[in-house]
């Protein structure tokens, strides 16, 4: 009896023992993690300052191979995903005719001006046979539902992903460390580098740049739909009206453009001087790339991508401005474009705007376009035995020219290179 006891009792004890070194050690266990956690935390948290204070003097470098993309929030996460759909109306329209020039819209927010781009687009003959991409800066319902009424041509709709209008709390939108106007970051402490004339940079107006870049970058080299599109594709935005005959006469001109002209790099739909409705003259036109209805293919779209540095780093927010200023002059020959005489594509504003001085000029009043549209314009009208007058030597922004500033922040920068290596 007594040694069956005392051998159960050194049993229950060693039992004991093996517990307790268990329990230490998982104890133990639980100490180093946490220790490793805090250690992760706090140099997290330095890097982050790091960070920020590199950017506060002024002396971040930008990372020209990785990729940098700022954090996400839902709703731009919620978008890229949305961007991978199918387009609609593909029970209307199963397919693309072979030779199609895709059509990409490029919008923000001017509903009642989208309303009038898109009833202009329902009046284009031979609009059924491409595919309309709506691009879209930020997010609103207004603007969807005019896009998702469309029903006379496959349409996709994407969205700019870092916008800064889906950004509230952070860059590429408002950050509450952002300097403004021209604060001086090292005395206000304050995250953001100033442009060429001293001011910091506004969302609202760095938001033009970014969505153009994001969107060349996207059509071009990350839809399936368009990725491995060998023929144009035409650029529009939201304040351009655009005449019955403009496909057709988009057609003839790249068409034309390899024999007719081969140092021209694009087509136009409108003249490069936004006010001119054109010459009427019986005779193409070969001048500088306007920034109303230009298209161009693959192989320009290369040219350019390979100049991102350029398009990048200069210090103007206006696409188009750093486009002739950098980008086309980097080429090392003149850029061309091809157009008709009659222009086939207008740029409208606001009646009453520049009152007097541009009367022929098309103009909107309570959502109805003041614009005339003549029998001329409903037909090509672009002929292929006209001869071809160059403008040589035009006016205009060109190399040399120091930009309008705005686009001085390097976070500005970073996000845009970050543009061109994201697929
Ligand atoms: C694209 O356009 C350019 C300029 O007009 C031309 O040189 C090039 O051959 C075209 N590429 C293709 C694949 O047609």
């Amino acid at each position: 009896m007594g040694v069956s006891y005392r051998k159960a009792r050194a049993k229950a004890m060693a039992f004991r023992r093996l517990v307790l070194v268990l329990l230490l050690g998982v104890i133990l266990f639980v100490l180093l993690l946490g220790a490793n956690a805090i250690v992760d935390l706090i140099t997290r948290h330095s890097f982050e300052t790091d960070q920020s204070l590199r950017m506060m003097h002024n002396n971040y470098t930008l990372d020209f191979k990785h990729l940098k993309l700022p954090r996400q929030n839902e709703l731009s996460i919620s978008l890229e995903k949305h961007n991978q759909m199918p387009p609609r109306n593909l029970d209307l329209y199963p397919k693309l005719a072979k030779d199609h020039i895709v059509i990409v819209l490029y919008v923000h927010n001017r509903p009642q001006y989208l309303q009038i781009v898109v009833n202009s687009l329902s009046q284009v003959a031979g609009i059924s046979e491409t595919l309309l991409i709506v691009s879209h800066d930020g997010y609103f319902e207004e603007m969807n539902k005019i896009v998702k009424s469309i029903k006379f041509c496959q349409v996709k709709q994407i969205f700019a992903p870092y916008s800064p209008h889906i950004f509230a709390n952070g860059f590429p939108g408002v950050s509450p460390f952002d300097c403004k106007g021209k604060d001086d970051p090292d005395k206000m402490k304050c995250i953001g580098t100033r442009d060429q004339y001293g001011t910091h940079r506004s969302p609202k107006i760095v938001s033009l740049k970014h969505h153009w870049w994001w969107m060349m970058n996207t059509v071009w080299d990350g839809l399936k739909e368009t990725r491995w599109h060998h023929g144009h594709i035409l650029f529009i935005e939201e304040d351009h009206f655009i005449y019955p005959n403009a496909y057709r006469n988009l057609q003839l001109l790249t068409e034309l453009k390899p024999k007719r002209c081969p140092y021209c790099y694009a087509a136009n739909l409108a003249p490069s001087n936004v006010r001119s409705l054109g010459e009427r003259w019986e005779s193409l036109v070969a001048e500088r790339v306007g920034n109303v209805g230009y298209a161009f293919n693959h192989t320009v779209w290369r040219k350019i991508h390979r100049k991102a540095r350029e398009f990048c780093l200069f210090d103007d927010y206006n696409w188009d401005i750093t486009m002739w200023t950098t980008v086309y002059p980097s080429f090392g020959e003149p850029v061309y474009t091809l157009r008709g005489p009659r222009t086939s594509a207008v740029h409208f504003g606001k009646c009453g705007l520049h009152q007097g001085q541009d009367e022929k000029a098309a103009c909107m009043d309570n959502g109805v376009l003041n614009v005339e549209v003549n029998e001329i314009d409903r037909v090509p009208n672009v002929r292929s035995d006209w001869g071809l007058y160059v403008r040589k030597n035009q006016e205009g922004y060109k190399a040399g020219f120091r930009g309008w500033g705005g686009w001085g922040d390097t976070r500005d920068h970073q996000l845009c290179l970050d543009f061109a290596k994201m697929y």
